[in-house]
C-alpha cells in the first residue's frame, strides 16, 4: 500500500491505491487544509518533496490554476491528487 509521509506534521499515512489524498486527510488529523475542494482557491496546496511521479497526473484545471498562482514546479493541489505509490509531502507556505 503506498505510504504518505507528511513532513510538516512529521506523519505517515498508509492509504489504498490510487486513493484521494482529500479523503485521506479527512480521516487522519494532517495540516493539508482544504477550501473549495475544487482546484479554485490554493487552499491545499502541498509541495511534493519525493515521489511526484506517484500523484494521478495532472489535469489542465489544476495546471492553469498553479500556473495563475505562479507555482513551484513541484507544487500540487492536493484536493486534485490520487496517491499511486509512495510520497513525501510538506505543506506550502
Ligand atoms: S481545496 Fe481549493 S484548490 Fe484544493
Amino acid at each position: 500500500m503506498p505510504k504518505v509521509h507528511i513532513t510538516t506534521d512529521d506523519k505517515t499515512i498508509e492509504v489504498a491505491d490510487n486513493y484521494a489524498l482529500i479523503d485521506m486527510c479527512e480521516e487522519h488529523d494532517t495540516s493539508i487544509l482544504f477550501g473549495c475542494r475544487d482546484g479554485a482557491c490554493g487552499a491545499c496546496m502541498v509541495r511534493v518533496l519525493e515521489g511526484a511521479e506517484n500523484l494521478s497526473p495532472m489535469q489542465d484545471h489544476e495546471k492553469d490554476f498553479l500556473e495563475t498562482m505562479a507555482a513551484e514546479p513541484n507544487e500540487r493541489l492536493a484536493c486534485q491528487c490520487k496517491v499511486t505509490g509512495d510520497v513525501k509531502l510538506e505543506v506550502s507556505e
